[in-house]
């Protein structure tokens, strides 16, 4: 690559490397510049220190791989569009603040009594570990072997919902006090806008952000759309550039595995990692449809693995070949293993049905988590990347029932 770009896109990190065209594309996509400031920042979203700081549009989309126990949420979830959010991120020697600006008509606000109604709310999650052979979490909250922070706040009435978890998964929240923390979110009548302003120390007991590469991912509830938990729009993990604290190259070449993003639909495309049309062929063939649902692929009893059909724009190419080779690193939490029962067992003296084992994600072997995946390392490298050339493709909701 030519060494203006090379010192443009890496700027004023600490070691010079030569980023390859997938790497570029990562670092224009993916990557959130944090801006370095001397003075102190403020938590507040009309503080002028925001009007400096650029940012990037980071997208959001319907949480549908663990699905919730409410029929009437989860039959609007089709009919949902993806939320744009603009997200901003400066920094000086002690703290991070991060700003998360997006959109919606009808701000909602939790009543204290009620308990069909919900507010709007905005999280902020990094991962409690990162780095150099440390895989990706799940996006959604983390899970058993990656734990989260998450930097919570949700409109309530009548009190500020300001909280932060360590989060091993869905149902898996411990609250936690964290020093320094402050959290801000307010609504824009003019613009219609939410805008909030998490900001938290770099280096806290739990994790320390002190580097040039920082994964993060962000949700968002619509009050409206009856969100809430899991019942959510998330992005995939987006990654905060610290330009004061150096990049490690090898980092950098595993989270851009798979990386140009963009729509292989697209004709200048380059570089990407396998073909898709042959990746669908060998889902097919392996069995994948016989668990998850994704695309036309229909079959699958709804919940029984998560649903794949916007696997492309939720998880990272990386994380998606991860789960297909060893599906035991990371082990995602089925958020309603009691929603599922088995009519054709005995029922209990109070006429229950035991759970429906068939339902549950993961079994326990000697205290430990194993998938109910099985994996799929015996397949070649091309298979393999075929198939997460494919999965990369699916980006749609609209057949979530
Ligand atoms: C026997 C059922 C089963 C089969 C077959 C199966 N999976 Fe899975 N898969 C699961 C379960 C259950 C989970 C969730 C637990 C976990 O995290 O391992 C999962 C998780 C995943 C995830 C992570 C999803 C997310 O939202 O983060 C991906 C990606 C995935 N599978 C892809 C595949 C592919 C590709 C194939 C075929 C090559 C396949 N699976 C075959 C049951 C299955």
């Amino acid at each position: 690559m030519n060494r203006g770009l090379k010192a443009g896109l890496l700027g004023l990190s600490l070691i010079a490397f030569t980023a390859t065209a997938g790497e570029k594309e990562f670092f224009k996509y993916e990557v959130i510049n944090g801006k370095y400031v001397e003075g102190e920042i403020s938590a507040d979203p009309d503080d002028k220190i925001w009007k400096t700081a650029r940012g990037k549009d980071v997208y959001l989309y319907p949480q549908i791989t663990v699905r919730l126990n409410d029929k009437k949420a989860n039959s609007l979830i089709p009919k949902k569009k993806k939320v744009t959010a603009r997200v901003k991120v400066v920094y000086n020697s002690k703290n991070i603040a991060v700003y998360v600006r997006w959109k919606d008509d009808t701000p909602s606000i939790q009543p204290v009594y009620d308990t069909d109604a919900f507010g709007d709310g905005v999280s902020v999650e990094f991962p409690n570990r990162f780095g150099k052979g440390i895989s990706l979490p799940y996006v959604g909250m983390g899970d058993e072997n990656h734990p989260v922070t998450v930097y919570l706040q949700k409109n309530v009435a009548g009190r500020d919902y300001q909280k932060v978890f360590i989060s091993k998964g869905f149902g898996s929240l411990t609250e936690i006090e964290e020093d320094g923390v402050e959290i801000s979110m307010k609504y824009n009548e003019e613009t219609k806008e939410w805008t909030a302003v998490f900001k938290r120390p770099l280096k806290t007991d739990i994790s320390n952000l002190k580097s040039g590469l920082v994964p993060v991912a962000f949700a968002i509830w619509d009050g409206d759309k009856y969100e809430r938990d899991g019942n959510k729009v998330l992005s995939r993990w987006k990654f905060i550039k610290l330009g004061k604290f150096p990049i490690n190259e090898d980092y950098v070449k595993y989270v851009s595995w798979g990386t140009p993003y963009i729509d292989w639909y697209r004709k200048d495309r380059k570089e990407d990692i396998g073909d898709p049309v042959r990746g669908k062929k060998l889902a097919i063939e392996n069995g994948c449809n016989s668990c998850h649902r994704f695309d036309d692929q229909r079959i699958a009893p709804a919940g029984m693995a998560p649903d794949l059909s916007n696997i492309g724009v939720i998880a990272n190419a990386v994380y998606i070949k991860e789960s297909i080779i060893n599906p035991n690193d990371v082990i995602i939490r089925n958020l309603n293993l009691n929603r599922h029962y088995n009519k054709g067992a005995q029922p209990d003296k109070f006429r229950a049905y035991p759970n429906n084992d068939m339902y549950q994600w993961y079994i326990m072997m000697d205290g430990k988590r194993q998938s109910k995946m099985p994996p799929f390392d015996y397949l070649s490298q091309q298979d393999i990347n075929d198939i997460v050339a494919y999965l990369k493709t699916l980006k749609s909701w609209k057949k979530f029932k």
